[in-house]
């Protein structure tokens, strides 16, 4: 282990290597581009590779007042020989400094080792100092360790154009007053540089009565973990109201990008927390307030029918284009067609289909007639290529993307889009032999289209099954029978009384994925948990791997659905029973954790309890 003594790395110029006044560390400064948009910083001896037994070489990147340091790997090659880089060879990243030095109880941010695959390439400072540590064990193994380019960035490119909050670390609001911006930035605690660890913000946003509130999460880089927001340590939680107790309508954790909620009143509350061993990125987002009636009338041209009973003239000329809106705030449901439906549709039309929910809202599209042109000689056309065609588009990363085709005359399944809002364009180029077009329900739903158990308002998809309520019955994935929206995150609570467990038996199951279901295989999964936080032990259940009847170990149990942005099935169904505890000695399973018993009265007492635990699972990994 190297012992690093207190080090002053004096200002020399580039690439100049000297020893350093008290200790075993070389030392490389960095404090100029010398008038290039970049530098560049390389291992010792790069591309050859590098020596053994580098005690350490400290490269200190210094930026001027009001700027911070970008450091980016385009090469690395450091032999990695532990799962977390503190053994053999490693670089430490030192990111948030009040100077430029660093000593043996300065704690590093990050520390890499490996591929270049196997890194974050991009790091940031916090303040005007960054600096990095290479060190080599004893062992030569031909690595070449690292090439990369250094730049000094402007801090005020990521001001928060809020006001921050007196007596706290990292609050702002956003007030809506005379003068203030309707548009604007705000962002994690330090970011572009890594987020401290153990903090919370709030960001509050206070629109005027009639203002709604847009926030864009352009990129979230959380801890990366394969688990459900649930049990994430690093979360960023969306409320539709003024604080902390008003519903929550959006919840992210892990990676994202471009993800937009929208208020459902003028008020929006966002918070921030982070409990992870190690910090992520942070975020970035972009906020928007805008008055209801104005963006209607941008949006919806009122000339145009705003819902069914559209009629247009059959026209064998020229191309016949329809737009339509359909906004919840106007009407929660209703029924949208082809044109001229039920008469045939006239030749070469282009419709699109817009819906625009808000809050928790998803749409869900249930077809009841279906009758597009067909060609004759082809009955079974899975790719819709050359015919009439209803196309299925929402939004994934901030891009608009198709996620399915259909044509010919089978009813389409029952859709439900994984955000606020969704697309759908209806094309047909030619009328004979006629056919008589399509009809279809739409209905802005909070619940998911889940409508058993009682949804817990303090998660975004959440149901709990109380057996003092019903000791038994069914439950599902959202949309069901239809596809599963993506990218969504279900949680079903069981709570029985001290005496009971519930047993879950499965009568459908189509959940895309193959084992073991993670992330590595980009996988929508089932999970099973005797604790209400995410540490499971249980495997997960997706595609051909359906769950037979399981039994809770004790009187909670949850089930967890998770979907991501690919693919998509109809989902689950299954029947759950409380039963009492007869024969406790035959029960012989493994046991998740503490079983403790609780018994949950209301959400808040259910999120109490996740808090908790997920101190206790910190405790563990400390101790
Ligand atoms: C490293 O390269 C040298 C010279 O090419 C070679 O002799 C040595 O065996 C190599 N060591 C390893 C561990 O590959
Ligand atoms: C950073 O940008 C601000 C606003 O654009 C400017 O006033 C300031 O001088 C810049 N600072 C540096 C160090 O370039
Ligand atoms: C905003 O402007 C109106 C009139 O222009 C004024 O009556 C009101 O006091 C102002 N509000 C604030 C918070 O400055
Ligand atoms: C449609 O919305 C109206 C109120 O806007 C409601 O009364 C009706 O029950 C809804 N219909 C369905 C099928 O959800
Ligand atoms: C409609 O016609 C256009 C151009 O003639 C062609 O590119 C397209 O594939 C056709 N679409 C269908 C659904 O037939
Ligand atoms: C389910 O509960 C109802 C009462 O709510 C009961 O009548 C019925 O027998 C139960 N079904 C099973 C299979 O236990
Ligand atoms: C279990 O036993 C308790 C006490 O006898 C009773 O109140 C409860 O209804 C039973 N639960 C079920 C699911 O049968």
């Amino acid at each position: 282990m190297a012992v690093l003594t207190l080090l002053m790395c004096l200002q020399f110029s580039l690439f100049m290597t000297v020893k350093a006044v008290n200790a075993g560390c070389h030392c490389v400064v960095y404090d100029s581009t010398f008038g290039k948009d970049y530098g560049v910083f390389t291992s010792p001896n790069w591309p050859i590779p590098y020596e053994d037994n580098i005690n350490c070489v400290l490269y200190t990147f210094q930026a001027e007042e009001g700027e911070i340091v970008e450091v980016t790997f385009d090469e690395f090659d450091v032999q990695k020989s532990s799962l977390e880089c503190h053994l053999g060879d490693y670089v430490r990243l030192f990111l948030h400094l009040e100077e430029a030095a660093v000593d043996h109880k300065t704690r590093e941010n990050s520390i890499l080792c490996g591929k270049i695959a196997d890194i974050d390439q991009t790091h940031y400072s916090s303040g005007q100092a960054l600096i990095l540590e290479f060190h080599t064990d004893w062992r030569q193994e031909n690595n070449t360790g690292f090439r990369g380019t250094y730049r000094f960035l402007n801090k005020s490119m990521f001001l928060t154009d809020g006001d921050p909050l007196h007596g706290t670390s990292c609050d702002y609001q956003f007030f809506r007053g005379n003068n203030s911006r309707s548009k604007g930035y705000f962002f994690s605690p330090l970011y572009p540089s890594t987020y401290p660890r153990n903090v919370m913000c709030a960001y509050h946003f206070m629109g005027k009565y009639n203002e709604r509130v847009t926030v864009n999460f352009e990129k979230v880089r959380l801890q990366r973990e394969d688990l459900s927001c649930l049990g994430s340590a690093d979360k960023i939680s969306v409320h539709d109201g003024k604080d902390a107790r008003s519903p929550v309508i959006g919840e992210l954790c892990n990676h994202h990008d471009y993800v937009e909620i929208v208020s459902t009143g003028p008020d929006l509350y966002v918070e921030f927390k982070s409990q992870a061993q190690f910090s992520g990125q942070g975020f970035k987002a972009v906020f928007q307030f805008y008055e209801e009636n104005f963006n209607l009338e941008l949006n919806i041209p009122s000339t145009e029918p705003q819902n069914n009973g559209l009629t247009l003239p059959i026209s064998r000329e020229s191309r016949v284009h329809c737009d339509m809106w359909m906004t919840s705030s106007l009407e929660k449901n209703g029924t949208f067609t082809s044109p001229n439906y039920p008469e045939p549709y006239p030749a070469d039309v282009h419709c699109v289909y817009h819906f625009a929910g808000r809050g928790r809202e998803r749409v869900q599209v249930i077809f009841t007639d279906f009758d597009l042109l067909q060609p004759l000689h082809n009955n079974v056309n899975r790719d819709c290529e050359g015919t009439d065609v209803i196309e299925i588009f929402i939004k994934i990363n901030g891009k608009k993307e198709k996620i399915r085709k259909f044509c010919g005359k089978s009813l389409p399944p029952q859709l439900m889009s994984n955000g606020p809002t969704m697309t759908i364009e209806f094309h047909a180029n030619k009328t004979f032999p006629i056919a008589k077009g399509f009809q279809a329900f739409y209905k802005f739903v909070n619940d998911f289209g889940i409508s058993v158990g009682t949804q817990d308002q303090q998660l975004v998809c959440g149901f709990l099954f109380n057996s003092q309520e019903q000791t038994n019955g069914t439950f599902y994935s959202p949309n069901h029978p239809g596809l599963y929206p993506r990218n969504t995150e279900c949680h079903y609570f069981f709570i029985g009384s001290k005496s009971e467990k519930v047993q879950v038996t499965f009568t459908d199951f189509d959940v895309e994925g193959v084992t073991p279901c993670t992330a590595d295989t980009a996988s929508d999964y089932l999970e099973f948990s005797n604790q209400p936080s995410e540490v499971t032990k249980l495997p997960r259940h997706c595609g051909l791997k359906k769950p037979k009847t399981i039994e809770s170990e004790r009187d909670f149990f949850r089930v967890t659905f998770k979907s991501n942005s690919r693919f998509d099935g109809t989902g689950f169904e299954a029947f759950y029973q409380f039963v009492n505890k007869t024969d406790p000695s035959s029960t012989k399973r493994i046991r998740d954790s503490a079983s403790n018993t609780f018994s949950y009265q209301s959400s808040f007492l259910l999120m109490t309890v996740i808090f908790l635990q997920v101190i206790n699972i910190k405790r563990q990994f400390v101790s």
